[in-house]
């Protein structure tokens, strides 16, 4: 296992708000993203993810007409090549009855795990992604035909990116972990 690749690619990946709308993305580009994001950890393996690829132009017309919530402009949306839309389908007890107890939603997790392993694989294939969290589930719903019981949970726009994007702030370490009790520092 080589770690600083790992890492390499995970620094690389930052959300891409600009896309070569020219430039198509493989289908075997995007099956890699599928492989990574299928074999991620869930609770009790439930898997309750799934992912709608969308490449027709028409129909990531409709999810940018009728996929997003007001008041916050994404018109760069509009230049992906891809929209990749992922919802989670949810277990009665795992997702239902256990969080009674535990107050964890297993789903959302399992799916947002899922999610960030799909992205990291295609920024490994020089494939720029934002998460798109902004989002009318209703209107993702009718545009592509997604049945009750699932729900969409978020979008991602893959393209190549146009130009090279500057890396967001990220918190300093000592402020996101701690070493054998809550805010000890080693
Ligand atoms: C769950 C989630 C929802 C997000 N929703 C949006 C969104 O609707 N629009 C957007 O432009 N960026 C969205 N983002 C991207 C964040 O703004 C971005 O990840 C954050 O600013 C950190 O920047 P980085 O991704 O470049 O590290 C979302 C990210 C996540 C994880």
């Amino acid at each position: 296992m080589k770690i600083n690749e790992l890492l390499e690619i995970i620094k690389w990946r930052n959300s891409c708000r600009s896309y070569d709308a020219s430039k198509e993305i493989s289908d075997e580009a995007i099956n890699n993203c599928i492989i990574a994001a299928n074999n991620a950890p869930s609770a009790c393996n439930k898997q309750p993810w799934r992912f709608v690829i969308v490449k027709d132009p028409q129909i990531r017309k409709g999810l940018y007409e009728h996929g997003l919530l007001p008041g916050l402009p994404m018109k760069w949306i509009q230049d992906a090549p891809v929209i990749a839309v992922l919802c989670a389908k949810s277990d009665a007890i795992v997702h239902w009855f256990t969080p009674i107890f535990s107050k964890i939603p297993y789903y959302l997790v399992d799916s947002g795990i899922a999610g960030e392993h799909f992205v990291l694989a295609a920024a490994a294939q020089g494939i720029g992604t934002c998460w798109i969290g902004w989002i009318n589930g209703k209107g993702i719903r009718r545009v592509l035909g997604i049945p009750r019981g699932i729900q969409p949970i978020a979008m991602f726009t893959m393209g190549y990116p146009l130009e090279k994007r500057n890396p967001a702030p990220k918190l300093d370490q000592a402020e996101i972990a701690f070493y054998d009790k809550w805010g000890k520092q080693k």
